[in-house]
């Protein structure tokens, strides 16, 4: 894996937007795979940056993303679509018709789930699939378990998810219970992975993904079978990493 080490949020989020923002350049007509939470927000930020600067075109892009809450109306204010419209598709020139992320209204799950990894293969797979991580491991939402999803699947979500994304809304109660994911298969079948992680409550699960056994119940370790990830993080979430000998950029 290769390992980049940012010193600030402002460079990391640079990094990782050059990354993105090289990927649609090589391939304008590829699809991209993205993430919501608060990491990548200063990264959407900066490929806003380089768009208005006229140095990337998004118009025949597609994405799909990696997850969204299962119960929530498309413009709920707390929706992943919401989300990625505000912090990236409502200032680019995306093609909203080339956008996807599942239905979280759906009632039929099984469908919802089947028809999401058609289109993923209809698109001709994943470019580059960028992620964030949970403090429990997971990637998407793909909680620790005792096996790992191969395909989107509609999951419960962990306590300790709750109670971390509690922070977006106005009480954990409001938090959903459920989520519809791409499966640990769908991330592993991505051309390129890119995961992002900042801060110190980062660093346990940052090491552990590198080094601890595979292992389902720390979802995220299965990157360590991945041929092309590259990790983007700050100095704090490294602090374990950089301690064990870790060589980062
Ligand atoms: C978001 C997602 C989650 C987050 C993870 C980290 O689409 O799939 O796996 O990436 O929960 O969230 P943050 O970045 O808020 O720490």
């Amino acid at each position: 894996m290769r390992i980049i080490k940012a010193n600030t949020y402002e460079e990391l989020s640079k990094i990782v937007a050059g990354i993105i923002v090289n990927q649609v350049n090589e391939k304008p007509d590829g699809v991209l795979g993205l993430a919501t939470g608060s990491s990548p927000v200063g990264a959407y930020k900066e490929i806003i940056d380089i768009y208005n600067q006229g140095k990337v075109d998004f118009k025949n892009i597609k994405t799909v993303n990696l997850d969204e809450y299962r119960g929530l109306p498309k413009d709920d204010d707390q929706s992943y679509l919401h989300f990625m419209n505000v912090n990236l598709f409502n200032h680019v020139n995306i093609n909203h018709d080339n956008t996807n992320i599942p239905d979280g209204m759906t009632e039929d799950i099984y469908g919802e789930c089947q028809k999401y990894e058609d289109i993923i293969k209809s698109l001709g797979g994943i470019d580059l699939q960028l992620l964030g991580i949970g403090h429990n491991g997971h990637i998407g939402f793909n909680e620790p378990a005792s096996d790992f999803a191969r395909m989107t699947h509609c999951v419960d979500l962990d306590q300790r998810t709750i109670e971390a994304n509690a922070r977006f809304f106005d009480s954990v109660d409001d938090v959903p219970k459920q989520a519809f994911t791409m499966g640990i298969g769908t991330i592993m079948s991505a051309k390129k992975i890119l995961l992002v992680a900042t801060g110190e409550s980062k660093a346990d699960v940052l090491l552990e993904t590198l080094v601890g056994e595979v292992r389902a119940d720390v979802p995220s370790t299965i990157l360590q079978f991945h041929h092309d990830v590259t990790i983007v993080a700050d100095q704090k979430a490294l602090t374990k990493v950089i301690e064990t000998g870790f060589v980062c950029e």
